[in-house]
């Protein structure tokens, strides 16, 4: 199931491109200034990373931090690595619960402010100073379970980047119960840690080991909590360790990570329930040396009704792109397009693990036999940043030297009415829209 189609690629690539910069400088002013113009831009979307004690390598608190960054702000910026948010903007879904990511405008503003040599403009602009939540607090509310690492890690000074699966403390979970809200964050050495990913894992009846996602600690992002009526199982017995990317910060660090979970009742059983699993799975992984643009497809196929809330990629080292397509079945489509393209995350950062929730009145809500079709593109050529080593061919494997294709995707079923009664609602609501446009 893998092949070269340089030609599609091709199309893929065009959208990459960061269209429309151009057209939208007309409304950029000609001196823009960091109090009235940029500094909002960083407060709303670069500082959670950019300041003291936190994961970016510098502050971009005050124009005194920033003023020196000035020409590597512009081209992070231009170039759409920074914020880090890789969801392309000319294909599928583009509200989401958080989005941090920069507007072509805002763009343009940035760059216009460092042609002119970047100045600071009237102090009295300056928008007041952000107030940034505490880290130590849980957001979801009181936890009905706090597990940390086993054992803190010691990051030292100067140490290479550093991923591992560490383990959870017990559970102790003697019955299956349903999760209300979750949340997952570093309560020692927040700076050192580039990203964490609580996953579970259970051995079923048939004594196979079953893992699944739990929460991603996102830096800004504080826990979900789940609609009112909707709830995610988790079973008796359940264990848990966090996927981490822990990363040197010039001073020996001690790090300690904690997941926190709040419970519905213990008899409570919520309408909804939400999975997040895999999808779109291709492990007949065959990528040659020195090559781009590889391409692989996972088929998974939803045999009920459902509605589908966060999707987020997973590859490895040699990720380049990858997207997630809607396929309906022939009988029910009528009305709607036979296939929609959910999500493309056109240029994959292995660096990133972000979870891409979309918002309320954007998700895909999709028919029983819906086939989610997942194509990954992957870059083993030197010009992929995160590559340690272009001359080896790759196949599906766990390391992160080997590569794997396939996408998180939460979602959760309906019944046959929800689904109608959703789906006539949502087309209400977009007639009335083009109606009063
Ligand atoms: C989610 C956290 C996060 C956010 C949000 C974020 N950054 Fe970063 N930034 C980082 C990290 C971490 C690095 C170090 C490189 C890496 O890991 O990719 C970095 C690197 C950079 C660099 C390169 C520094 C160097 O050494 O050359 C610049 C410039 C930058 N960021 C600017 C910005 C700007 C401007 C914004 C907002 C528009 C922003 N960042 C938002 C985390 C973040």
């Amino acid at each position: 199931m893998l092949n070269k189609l340089s030609g599609l690629m091709a199309a893929f690539v065009v959208f990459a491109n960061i269209g429309g910069v151009q057209g939208q400088t007309k409304s950029v002013p000609d001196q823009p200034t960091f109090a009235r113009d940029i500094a909002p831009i960083l407060q709303r979307s670069c500082q959670n990373c950019h300041r003291p004690g936190n994961i970016g390598p510098m502050s971009l608190l005050t124009f005194q931090d920033v003023r020196p960054w000035a020409r590597a702000i512009k081209q992070q910026v231009t170039q759409r690595n920074m914020p880090p948010w890789y969801i392309s903007r000319t294909v599928g879904i583009q509200d989401f619960k958080s989005d941090p990511s920069l507007s072509d405008k805002e763009i343009a503003l940035i760059s216009r402010w460092v042609d002119n040599g970047a100045l600071m403009g009237d102090e009295r602009d300056l928008p007041p100073p952000r107030q940034f939540e505490d880290n130590d607090r849980w957001h979801i509310g009181e936890p009905d379970i706090v597990v940390k690492l086993k054992k803190e890690v010691l990051v030292k000074a100067k140490a290479p980047d550093y991923w591992a699966d560490l383990d959870l403390e017990d559970f102790g979970l003697k019955t299956d119960r349903y999760i209300q809200a979750i949340e997952v964050k570093p309560i020692k050495g927040v700076k050192a840690v580039h990203h964490a990913v609580a996953q579970s894992r259970l051995e079923d009846e048939q004594g196979n080991l079953q893992q699944g996602l739990l929460e991603e600690y996102a830096v800004g992002k504080f826990g979900d909590i789940y609609a009112a009526d909707t709830g995610r199982l988790i079973k008796a017995g359940t264990q848990g360790y966090v996927n981490v990317h822990l990363h040197a910060t010039g001073e020996d660090t001690t790090v300690q990570i904690a997941l926190g979970i709040k419970l519905y009742p213990s008899e409570f059983l919520p309408k909804h329930i939400e999975n997040v699993q895999h999808v779109g799975d291709n492990e007949d992984l065959d990528i040659p040396p020195n090559t781009k643009n590889i391409r692989a497809d996972g088929y998974t196929t939803l045999l009920k009704p459902a509605r589908i809330t966060a999707f987020q990629p997973h590859l490895h080292n040699r990720g380049q792109a990858q997207c997630l397509e809607l396929i309906f079945p022939p009988q029910v489509s009528g009305g709607r397009s036979p296939k929609e393209t959910a999500s493309c995350v056109d240029r994959y950062h292995f660096n990133w693990h972000i979870v891409y929730h979309y918002a309320e009145d954007q998700q895909p809500i999709v028919p029983a036999g819906t086939v989610l079709h997942v194509t990954s593109w992957f870059d083993n050529t030197s010009g992929n940043k995160y590559n340690p080593d272009p001359t080896n061919p790759i196949a599906f494997g766990q390391r992160s030297i080997d590569d794997m294709s396939f996408a998180w995707l939460s979602w959760y079923y309906l019944s046959d009415d929800e689904y109608k009664q959703m789906l006539t609602e949502r087309q209400e609501k977009s007639k009335k829209l083009s109606a009063s446009r």
